[in-house]
């Protein structure tokens, strides 16, 4: 099962933790090559280590998904049995002030990569989408997204990935495509590029910087620690119906104030500021976001009686674990905050 797996933006937050999980500590016995075209979000050093630890298990190419001749060289080159595909442009606000990125890599780019598996069919055993809550829209103060709820979104990010989906399960309507489709809540943990509310909190309040909360603050999003996710994704993968898309979410919504405040206070608790202020006082109440989604949260109620998985890491221990790792990794914040890792990018693939 799975001898040749083909990763999609596995230098990004998810792709990388879940290389970094298939690798080291699940029962995947196969290799992964990984393509990424390495933008903004991209960073070869969320895998360092990896592919001196696995040399005969893990490839990587510098490779834009919209490009069909290099994919197809991939497919050919590497006898791609397997897709895993993570390749997006991720962040909702990029998506307000710039939508044609979203458009390209998240419709066409996924429009592309369907046509190669679609060409090589016979060798294909399994196309996994990753996609998000946000294709349902909002919800109002009750109720939760199943995996019948109508798409409703509401970003250029959320519709982009909505299309996408619609794409993925129209090749297995159409051609039989084995394909299976997962629907995730907001992921924190390490590795998240600090555009985020999660790390962008933590760094701001650390530094004692202004804390940028958009509109009244009471917003609220189901977050699931991103090994969490990792675990869903493979289990899918492996036991999952083909042709079905499967909700995974933390059971763990929280309003972003909240939110805030639990990072201000454990940072407190870890080291005060020198002024001695409490870092709630950077809380700094800005212009909303528009069309901002007033509430996530996910019933996943079919992913755990059909394949019995369910989020492990409590949010209180997760939270912590990832304001840690921001604590213990401030080289490669740095090299993130400066563009640093770009040139670096540059310099090796140009
Ligand atoms: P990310 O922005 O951290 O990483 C995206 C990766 O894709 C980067 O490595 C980037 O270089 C790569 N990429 C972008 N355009 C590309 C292209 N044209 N060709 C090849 N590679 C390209 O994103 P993430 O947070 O890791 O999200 C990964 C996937 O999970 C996305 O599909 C996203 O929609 C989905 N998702 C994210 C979350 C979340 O909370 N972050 C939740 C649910 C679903
Ligand atoms: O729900 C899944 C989605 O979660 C993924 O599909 C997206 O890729 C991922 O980016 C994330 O989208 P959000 O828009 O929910 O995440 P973000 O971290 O940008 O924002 C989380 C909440 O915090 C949201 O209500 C907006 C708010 N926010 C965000 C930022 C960056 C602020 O109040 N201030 C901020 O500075």
């Amino acid at each position: 099962m799975f001898k040749n797996l083909l990763v999609t933006g596995g230098c990004g937050f998810i792709g990388a933790n879940f290389i970094r999980y298939l690798l080291e500590d699940s029962d995947f016995t196969g290799r992964i090559i990984n393509i990424d075209k390495l933008t903004y979000a991209g960073n070869p050093e969320n895998l360092s280590g990896i592919e001196s630890s696995f040399p005969d298990r893990y490839l990587f190419a510098k490779i834009d998904i919209c490009n069909k001749d290099e994919v197809t060289k991939i497919f050919e080159n590497y006898q791609i049995d397997s897709v895993c595909h993570f390749a997006a442009e991720s962040h909702v606000d990029r998506s307000i002030v710039r939508p044609d990125t979203f458009i390209q890599t998240n419709i066409i780019g996924t429009f592309n990569l369907l046509e190669v598996a679609r060409n090589h069919m016979n060798n294909i055993q399994l196309f996994h989408h990753i996609s998000t809550d946000e294709v349902f829209g909002s919800l109002g103060k009750e109720g939760y997204f199943t995996e019948d709820t109508p798409y409703k979104p509401n970003s250029p990010y959320a519709s982009s990935k909505a299309a996408s989906d619609h794409l993925v399960r129209a090749y297995h309507k159409t051609y039989a495509m084995p394909i299976t489709i997962s629907n995730c809540s907001n992921n924190y943990g390490p590795y998240q590029f600090p555009e985020k509310m999660i790390p962008l909190m933590i760094l701001n309040a650390f530094d004692g910087n202004p804390l940028p909360v958009y509109g009244d603050g009471l917003n609220v999003r189901d977050w699931l620690y991103v090994r969490d996710h990792c675990t869903a994704i493979w289990m899918i993968m492996k036991k999952g119906i083909r042709g079905e898309t499967y909700n995974v979410g933390g059971s763990n919504e929280l309003e972003n104030i909240k939110l805030v405040k639990m990072i201000c206070d454990i940072l407190d608790e870890h080291k005060r500021l020198p002024d001695n202020h409490l870092r709630n006082e950077l809380v700094t109440f800005v212009t909303d976001r528009p069309g901002h989604d007033r509430r996530y949260a996910i019933d996943f109620s079919k992913l755990k009686s059909a394949l019995g998985w369910s989020p492990e890491e409590s949010f209180e221990s997760g939270i912590k674990k990832t304001i840690q790792w921001y604590l213990d990794n401030s080289d490669w914040i740095d090299r993130v905050k400066s563009g640093e890792y770009l040139s670096w990018v540059k310099e090796h693939y140009g």
